[in-house]
């Protein structure tokens, strides 16, 4: 009895110990597979595109019977929601992504552009029962069975929006203290990511670690944040910020680094030089990206703002790992 006792107090720690990010569970289709969207930096009443774009995610949303939708950040311009009661969650949310098959669970990370307003607003069950789509927390994980998805707050991270911050107020409520915001974070997510058994790996962030666009690496994310995932073996980086559509392939690493932050204002202009045998595709302009994917095999395209494909990439993994 007394054995039984310390052995479920060691399993319920162990449990604990893993639960610190929120999770939440996605069941795939009865063939196991699974397929979704990534649209990033898009709220803007429906300008600069973002309603082209809205549209063609309806269409290819409903061709590829979509299960959900992940927003990698910025989802309101300028500075984010003033409160639970702002017009503009309706007027670049909800009265935007109104195709029927958008009306699936979104995923949503936080952007540095949403760290302006009320971050709270963001997060509040208020706005999650509003519209019962939106979902938005600043770090968590989607278990879908066939892939887990790791969400991770990156806005933090970034050592200018601290130093320079401008003209612009952050909310910085729930990060202080921020270097044990920032090692908490990245404990529970090496942990999270080391105890995953899901044949698919996804991190999902706003901010780049891979980039050739305006905003290019973010050092810090590079120093901090990949080597956990490079250590753990993830399938792929998924991001928003640059204002462009993109596919790194790393060479060193073996992550697919994708940036879909076309979701409105876009054609930058600005792209650096990169090593060509790792940039699959680089596009200025608005659009967003589609995953598929089985026990074996991902797919992902990327569409412009009329749904032609731009980019088409798959890999494909044995059933069972050789040990
Ligand atoms: C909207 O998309 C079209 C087609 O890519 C592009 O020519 C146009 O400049 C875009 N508009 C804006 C405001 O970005
Ligand atoms: C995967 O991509 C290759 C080209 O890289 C293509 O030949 C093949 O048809 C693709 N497979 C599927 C299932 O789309």
């Amino acid at each position: 009895m007394g054995l039984l006792v310390f052995i479920d107090t060691i399993a319920l720690c162990l449990v604990v110990s893993s639960a610190l990010l929120q999770r939440f569970e996605e069941a795939p289709k009865p063939d196991g597979s699974l397929s979704f969207l990534v649209i990033g930096d898009w709220g803007r009443k429906g300008a600069y595109n973002q309603s082209q774009v809205a549209f063609q995610m309806g269409v290819i949303g409903k061709q590829l019977n979509i299960d959900f939708v992940i927003s990698t950040g910025d989802n309101f311009y300028d500075n984010g929601l003033t409160g639970i009661d702002d017009p503009a969650f309706d007027d670049s949310f909800t009265k935007i992504y109104t195709s029927s098959s958008l009306h699936k669970q979104w995923y949503s990370v936080l952007g540095n552009h949403d760290y302006r307003g009320d971050v709270e607003a963001q997060l509040s069950p208020v706005l999650r029962n509003y519209d019962k789509r939106w979902l938005c927390l600043r770090s968590f994980i989607v278990n879908a069975e066939v892939a887990e998805f790791f969400f991770v707050d990156t806005t933090p991270f970034v050592d200018k929006y601290f130093t320079e911050p401008g003209d612009h107020v952050y909310d910085w409520r729930g990060i202080h203290p921020r270097k044990k915001y920032i090692s908490n974070l990245l404990k529970d997510v090496d942990l999270a990511l080391r105890e995953s058994n899901a044949k698919w790996k996804i991190v999902v962030g706003h901010h780049t670690i891979r980039s050739a666009g305006q905003h290019g690496n973010t050092a810090e994310l590079v120093n901090q944040l990949l080597p956990i995932l490079q250590a753990n073996n993830i399938d792929m980086f998924i991001n928003g910020h640059d204002h462009c559509l993109q596919h790194i392939s790393s060479i060193e690493s073996g992550i697919q680094f994708f940036t879909s932050g076309g979701g409105s204002k876009a054609w930058r202009g600005v792209v650096n030089k990169w090593k060509e045998e790792e940039m699959k595709l680089y596009y200025d302009g608005q659009g967003f990206m589609s995953v598929q994917l089985t026990q074996t095999e991902i797919d992902i395209v990327f569409y412009d703002v009329f749904g032609h494909v731009l980019h088409k990439w798959n890999t494909s993994k044995q059933l069972h790992r050789p040990s």
